[in-house]
């Protein structure tokens, strides 16, 4: 067991719901842990107001921002690295993480996706898209999956998944609610998860 208090950034790009749901959690339950920083694409977005309102540190970075994707990702890993970040949650980030950011933090890296992967995972399963994909397989369940990041669109392993059902009349709308709730619970269980599993 170490005394070092894990130190997270979380990558947003929207609402950050999610990001509130684990600060809360982490909050509530004292876990050895701190949200150090909310990275966002961004400049604005409900994720940073919210990490403003809650005095973490915030910065937007942009691919927009640099000459190439080799400056945006060596931007990135220097900011992680000067914050002494461990862990990196993603929480409604819409971007790609740079092959050589997830190559710096091995292991180190969450994602949560809003379906049962393996299915309905990959390039372009994003947001309504997922759920409207699931409504048309006719499938009964679906879920929430969180799951370590590598370099290969939703294909890291898997650390907790849980299901929620596909109703009659659900549309893609009804459904990302249902399993929005259901990934406010589930992510940070999985952050929890994480932590207890690297600090022991
Ligand atoms: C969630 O459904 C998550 O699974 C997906 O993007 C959404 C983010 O929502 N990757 P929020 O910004 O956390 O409210």
């Amino acid at each position: 067991m170490t005394n070092h208090k894990t130190r997270i950034a979380v990558f947003c790009s929207g609402t950050g719901s999610n990001f509130e749901a684990i600060f809360n959690h982490i909050k509530n339950k004292r876990l050895n842990a701190e949200i150090a920083l909310c990275l966002s694409n961004r400049a604005q977005c409900g994720a940073m107001e919210f990490a403003k309102h809650n005095g973490i540190s915030t910065v937007q970075i942009s691919e927009k921002q640099f000459e190439s994707f080799d400056d945006f990702a060596f931007a990135m890993i220097k900011c992680l690295k000067d914050q002494n970040i461990d862990n990196v949650l993603l929480a409604g980030y819409m971007r790609k993480v740079p092959e050589a950011v997830v190559t710096a933090f091995p292991d180190k890296i969450l994602n949560i996706h809003p379906a049962l992967l393996p299915k309905f995972g990959g390039e372009g399963m994003y947001g309504i898209h997922v759920h409207s994909a699931v409504i048309s397989a006719g499938e009964t369940e679906s879920g929430a999956t969180v799951h370590f990041v590598n370099e290969e669109y939703d294909k890291g392993r898997i650390l907790l998944q849980r299901k929620v059902p596909v109703l009659a009349d659900d549309t893609p709308e009804t459904l990302a609610a249902r399993v929005l709730e259901c990934e406010h619970r589930l992510y940070p269980e999985a952050v929890e998860k994480m932590l207890s599993e690297q600090q022991s």
